[in-house]
């Protein structure tokens, strides 16, 4: 993909104001705000998990990160010596993955201290105190790197004026444990690699990704253990609903993606690349939960994953176009996205048997 599609795609951040906005814009492939039904969280009974909940409590009381998410030393030298070398394009590239990465950090963060604050179920509570307690560390943190280009997301602004997605709490449970793991998936793909190649750590952010992908990671294990203790959510017509989500969450992911390729390269990898060691290791730990499994090796799989990034530069071209002609491609492109996706929902899927035990160690 040449730069000028990626700049169709992603836009350029100038200033403050520009990365404030980018950040509350909601479209299809731009992290979401999500609201939900505090009830049904409520009303969620973890006993039969109650053993393997208790080790993952006491972990979260642990809090083996608390002293993590804070710079050394070395952090603003390396950002002073490093981020003057970027070009221009790649230093879009990494303000887009700054500015996303924190604003779906930051929805977590909303999101679960919605749901600490309606409801009075005291493992509901007390869980998304701890993962509340995370993500706006997470979120801080990355906010402290994009003020160092003097873009700071103002957090406060962007819960008052971002729109806010409502969403059954059932599909809360897939795509937030989806998200989770993937945001695990993501990180530790990226500092495997540059553990792998020092010399391609553009920005000491990355250095903080070990530790910090284990707090997603027990994100997940949390959802993970939510949905086993209430197996109806893992049978029948739900199993369509997983295979929907996991699709949706990869694809979306996979384009998003493909809109950073500089960033990608720059790490020593193709997003390409990139994006299926992150979806073979998500749908690894998947097994844990979901009674199928996609195959992400299918080749029709694959083609129609390129289809849909051809499909999503058509359409930012057609969007800048304007007009009725401009109108009328963007129409005909979210037809073939929907077609594309049909077939990619009809593919064949493999299923699985749950192990008795739920939790994994994160070992990749
Ligand atoms: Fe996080
Ligand atoms: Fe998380």
């Amino acid at each position: 993909m040449d730069f000028d599609h990626v700049e169709l795609l992603i836009g350029a951040v100038e200033n403050a104001e520009e990365a404030n906005a980018k950040a509350v814009r909601s479209t299809v492939l731009t992290p979401r705000f999500y609201t939900t039904d505090f009830k049904a969280l409520d009303a969620l009974d973890v006993s039969s998990m109650r053993a393997e909940w208790d080790t993952m409590m006491a972990e979260y009381e642990g809090d083996n990160n608390h002293d993590h998410f804070q710079r050394d030393a070395a952090f603003a030298d390396e950002v002073r010596e490093l981020m003057p070398k970027l070009s221009p394009e790649m230093r879009q590239e990494f303000l887009d993955f700054l500015i996303s990465s924190l604003t779906s950090e930051f929805s977590g963060c909303i999101l679960y201290n919605e749901i600490r604050k309606n409801v009075s179920n005291p493992d509901i509570k007390q869980l998304m105190t701890y993962m509340a307690r995370d993500e706006s560390r997470h979120a801080g943190f990355i906010n402290q790197s994009l003020k160092d280009f003097n873009l700071g997301i103002d957090l406060g602004a962007l819960k008052r004026t971002k729109a806010y997605t409502f969403f059954k709490p059932k599909y809360i449970y897939y795509a937030t444990y989806l998200s989770e793991k993937i945001g695990y998936a993501r990180y530790i793909t990226i500092f495997r690699q540059l553990e792998r190649h020092p010399d391609k750590r553009f920005h000491p952010i990355f250095r903080w990704f070990e530790r910090w992908c284990n707090d997603e990671y027990r994100h997940g294990e949390s959802f993970a253990l939510l949905m086993r203790a209430h197996p109806e959510l893992l049978s029948g017509v739900n199993k369509l609903w997983i295979r929907f989500f996991i699709l949706a969450v990869y694809a979306t992911m996979y384009v998003r993606d493909h809109t950073r390729p500089l960033l990608h390269e720059t790490m020593g990898f193709k997003s390409t690349e990139y994006d299926y060691e992150v979806f073979r290791i998500t749908s690894e730990i998947a097994r844990q939960v979901f009674p199928i499994e996609v195959d992400i090796d299918h080749p029709t799989f694959r083609a129609c994953m390129t289809h849909l990034v051809k499909i999503a530069v058509e359409d930012a071209k057609a969007r800048k176009q304007g007009g009725i002609l401009g109108k009328l491609k963007q129409g005909w492109c979210v037809t073939r996205a929907f077609v594309t996706f049909v077939r990619l929902y009809l593919l064949p899927v493999k299923q699985q048997k749950l192990p008795d035990q739920v939790r994994l160690a994160p070992t990749w």
